[in-house]
């Protein structure tokens, strides 16, 4: 498998969504981040089932949508019938973390789960067989252009040890403060798909950016043998 770029909306320009999906498609993003915020799981409000819905019809990339909310079994059904390819929930937000898991994978979604960074593994280690993807926070979730926090290294290092002792076809993917600089880092470490928002949408050239990026990613994914 090789190593995937995430480029997460809430960095780009809410007003010309569109032109902006259609830069990071032409540097060649192979599926887009979609940050969902409540105002009470994260201190912070962003968007809902409708601009999910008006994504879908904007593109074909596969939408990755992160569910920063309390309660998230709730809108599980909106959110796949808008268009969601993948489903991320919080483990802090979830009581019952394996049903809400297999309630997403009943929507022939891709189910994820997320921990903050403070979040020891072992909270979802034994749920990883029921999901398609781990998300790592590598800042605690609320807002773009925050720094990644060095001590995740060695959690997606962690993770790594335990999905390939397990033979888990589970996909580490890390979220916060990614740019050029520490993608060798978090690469090596494990994950395999790279959230970048700010990083891509605050960039003058987001498509530029991104081929520079991918270029890092597989560079970098086949001196560690990932690709
Ligand atoms: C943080 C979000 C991230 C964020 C990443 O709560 O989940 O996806 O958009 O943004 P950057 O790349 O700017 O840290
Ligand atoms: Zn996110």
């Amino acid at each position: 498998m090789d190593v995937r770029i995430a480029p997460s909306i809430l960095a780009a320009n809410f007003a010309a969504l569109g032109e902006d999906i259609r830069k990071v498609e032409e540097g060649g993003a192979q599926l887009l981040h979609v940050d969902v915020m409540d105002g009470h799981f994260v201190p912070n409000i962003t968007i809902g089932p409708p601009v999910v819905k008006s994504l879908r019809k904007v593109t074909k990339l596969p939408l990755d949508v992160h569910l920063m909310i309390t309660d998230p079994d709730r809108y599980i059904p909106e959110f796949a019938a808008a268009g969601a390819d993948i489903l991320t929930v919080h483990a802090e937000a979830t009581v019952h973390l394996d049903r809400t898991l297999n309630f997403i994978r009943s929507h022939n979604v891709l189910a994820g789960v997320s921990i903050n960074p403070a979040t020891p593994l072992s909270t979802i280690e034994h749920a990883l067989d029921q999901a398609d993807l781990l998300l790592l926070m590598s800042v605690n979730p609320g807002f773009g252009g925050q720094k990644y926090i060095p001590y995740v290294t060695e959690k997606i290092r962690r993770a790594r040890e335990i999905i390939d002792r397990r033979k888990l076809e589970c996909v580490i993917e890390v979220d916060g403060g990614i740019d050029t600089p520490n993608m060798a880092e978090v690469i090596t470490a494990g994950a395999r798909v790279l959230v970048a928002g700010s990083a891509i949408f605050h960039d003058p050239d987001p498509a530029r950016k991104l081929k520079e990026m991918l270029a890092i990613a597989s560079r970098v994914g086949y001196d560690s043998r990932v690709v």
